[in-house]
């Protein structure tokens, strides 16, 4: 039995609403695309929304649209997927490291006010599937007048105290890459309620340009366009948001079958003293993009030996985030930089695969083999790097 990691859901419907868009002639950010802004618009209960190519340029544009760049300063998690930190430095400013919650993997919002500076503009925390602080985060924004731009890339349909991710924060963005909870192959969406910022997303994803072309093809009238500021190309095809207008309709659906899943392995792992499943309460809702364990120092196999031998057996895992901090071109900019819980995290936790199509079978055949890896062990020194704060 081979399992990957992940397996998008899509289906013939999702086939027949992308060979619509070819068979149309209009093929990118038409109405297909204003259509899944509506609809995101109506799912996520915010003010407007605003697709774009990925959840990369999302981050990117939203700093732009927020006035972020060159001597500024963004308070973000070190434990995260580097583009977080990466659109920070895009806009010309500084990522600021805070170490996470453990039992979140989510920005600490306890160690947040320490960091902030009269450069700081902003705060970036990123979700691996679930929210939490977001209350915390927003008041602690209010109280330094900054902008709150959430990365939750893998938390479409989330939700944090029963509210849903999107609905509440200055900026959200979310990504439909495949790994995601829904994916249209790559693509991005931002959500706000302030709709002077979505205009304003809007032109910069266009270059800047005055009206769209859905405008000028449908007027009588000869529209001549302009250009008063710099803008980009991140603009989104139709036929990804055709694909992903379709995959907002099934996702709740998406996830109820992805938590099903994550009860199955809570239920196995969670009676294994040494791991430590993810947590799951009613203020925390969780997509599970990912479903991750993490291994204790008492645990007897070290995280790397336990990949490998699901390798071995054929199972697909990965090791979650990453310390950013720790990459080459951050690690230069914060040569002294330590931060207990993000390396702890990085070093000690496993992902393992989970998909809504995956069945009991090749679920138990994870388990058991996560199980007799550990139970095969020789005690191979645990890769414990640390512990955590
Ligand atoms: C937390 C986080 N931020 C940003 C991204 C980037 O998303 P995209 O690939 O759509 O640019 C990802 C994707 O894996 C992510 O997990």
């Amino acid at each position: 039995m081979k399992i990957p990691l992940t397996k998008p859901y899509l289906s013939q419907e999702e086939e027949n609403a992308a060979s619509e868009v070819i068979r149309s002639g209009w093929l990118t950010q038409g109405p297909r695309v204003a259509e899944l802004e509506r609809k995101l618009v109506d799912y996520i209960g915010c003010r407007d929304a605003v697709a774009v190519s990925s959840c990369t340029t999302a981050l990117y544009l939203c700093l732009i649209a927020a006035g972020i760049g060159d001597g500024d300063e963004v308070i973000c998690p070190a434990y995260t997927f580097i583009a977080t930190p990466n659109s920070i430095v895009h806009a010309g400013a500084k990522p600021v490291f805070v170490d996470i919650d453990p039992a979140t993997y989510n920005l600490d919002p306890n160690l947040i006010e320490d960091t902030i500076t009269n450069r700081t503009k902003a705060i970036m925390p990123a979700y691996q599937g679930m929210a939490s602080g977001t209350d915390e985060i927003n008041e602690i924004a209010r109280k330094h007048n900054l902008a709150v731009i959430e990365d939750a890339a893998p938390a479409i349909g989330a939700l944090y105290k029963g509210r849903k991710v999107g609905s509440e924060s200055f900026l959200s963005c979310f990504s439909l890459h495949p790994r995601k909870v829904i994916t249209a192959g790559e693509g991005g969406l931002i959500t706000t309620n302030d709709p002077e910022t979505g205009k304003k997303l809007r032109k910069l994803r266009h270059h800047y340009m005055s009206v769209t072309d859905l405008e000028r093809h449908k007027s009588d009238d000869l529209i001549f366009e302009s250009y008063p500021e710099v803008g980009y190309n991140f603009r989104m095809t139709d036929i990804q948001a055709a694909i992903a207008s379709v995959q907002i309709d099934r996702l709740e659906g998406l996830i109820v079958k992805r938590r099903e899943l994550a009860y199955r392995y809570n239920e196995a792992f969670g009676k294994i003293n040494w791991v430590s499943v993810p947590v799951n309460d009613e203020n925390h809702y969780n997509t599970y993009q990912s479903y991750m364990i993490r291994l204790s120092p008492e645990a007897p196999v070290s995280r790397d030996n336990i990949m490998k031998g699901l390798m071995k057996a054929q199972i697909a895992s990965r090791r979650g985030f990453i310390s950013c901090h720790k990459e080459s071109y951050y690690r230069k900019m914060y040569p002294d930089l330590t931060l207990k819980n993000s390396e702890y995290c990085t070093d000690n936790c496993i992902i393992l695969p989970l998909f809504p199509a995956m069945t009991r079978r090749e679920q138990d055949y994870v388990i058991e083999n996560f199980k007799r890896i550990a139970s095969e062990s020789t005690v191979d020194t645990p890769a414990l790097a640390g512990s955590l704060r």
